[in-house]
């Protein structure tokens, strides 16, 4: 039997760490497609050469043509542009909004198969604006944004309690903005509720630490984060491909699920070899369900904020 294949739509830090994580444990062949001229070759040979230290038996290729993309199971989508200085966020809608275009409509006629993981930023206008072009039904399409945002939380929840991050079992919700929604009524530390640890106050100290964990990093190094925002985003691969039936918070299409119709927001979802697999309703409280609500109409306002982007640029 053929190994599986996996695209990775977009060859830069954050699809190049997630593809060298799916690589090293041969979760099936890779293409590496980028619109660089050389950058995708570059990085799957320099991947390819790594295979002989480590015994790996998985092909990788890099390609600028993204007919290479023909027949993956698994396309995980981080092209586009990240925000540059003097650059206003309409203008980030809609050059990645474009881009999402151009992506989705590829992967419909070369991939219509595939389970697709879009990781672009604005996230959630952007998995939006993919669904609609490929017109895939809401299983086949996700976006991250729940897993790095909760593995943030669970980094700074086990070095506040100097245990384990694997002790930690944390989720944060909603949309990937400011206001996205840790959940501490469902955090816990081996079991224990996480409110019986840490005070109220350190915990909202906590909580927006992680909300401003994607701004922490770009302070610091100037760009995006891509260990972990890559790593989340194996994880998800990973789940697809070996069909765990992980549950993990995830940006999935809402048809009336947490009050929601017609929108992507970060919520439990169970994902295995069926893509998006289900929904998993959780009871928040009154504060969080305010919180998710608030962080859900932003995901509304920044999808009409893109769509009058785009019927400006036609
Ligand atoms: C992050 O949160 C940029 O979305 C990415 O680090």
């Amino acid at each position: 039997m053929a190994r599986r294949k996996i695209a990775f739509i977009g060859a830069g830090n954050v699809g190049a760490t997630c593809a060298h994580l799916c690589f090293l444990r041969e979760l099936g062949d890779i293409v590496l497609y980028d619109i660089i001229e050389g950058l995708p070759q570059g990085k799957a040979l320099d991947m390819a050469e790594s295979a002989p230290v480590l015994g790996i038996d998985a092909e990788v290729v890099g390609s600028t043509d993204i007919k290479d993309i023909e027949g993956a199971d698994c396309c995980v989508v981080t092209s586009g542009s990240p925000r540059k200085p003097g650059m206003s966020r309409d203008d980030l809608l809609k050059i990645n909004a474009k881009v999402m275009s151009d992506v989705g409509a590829a992967i419909k006629r070369h991939a219509p198969n595939a389970f697709v993981i879009a990781v672009t930023n604005p996230l959630d206008a952007m998995v939006t604006q993919l669904k609609r072009i490929t017109g895939f039904p809401k299983h086949q399409i996700v976006g991250q944004a729940g897993v790095l945002d909760s593995a943030r939380y669970r980094t700074f929840l086990g070095t506040e309690l100097k245990v384990s991050v694997q002790s930690i079992n944390a989720m944060v919700l909603g949309g990937h903005g400011d206001d996205m929604v840790p959940v501490r009524s469902y955090t816990t530390v081996a079991g224990v509720p996480v409110e019986r640890l840490i005070t109220a106050k350190r915990l909202d100290e906590i909580e927006i630490r992680t909300r401003n964990g994607g701004g922490e990093i770009v302070n610091l190094m100037k760009t995006s984060s891509y260990y972990a925002a890559g790593t989340a985003v194996f994880k998800m691969v990973e789940a697809h491909m070996l069909d765990k039936k992980e549950l993990m918070p995830c940006a999935a299409y809402l048809e009336g699920e947490y009050g929601v119709k017609g929108l992507f927001a970060g919520v439990p979802v169970v994902i295995g070899a069926g893509g998006v697999e289900r929904v998993v309703e959780i009871q928040l409280t009154p504060d969080e369900k305010k919180a998710f609500d608030s962080s859900v109409a932003h995901v509304q306002e920044l999808v009409a904020a893109m769509d009058k982007v785009i019927a400006q640029g036609n």
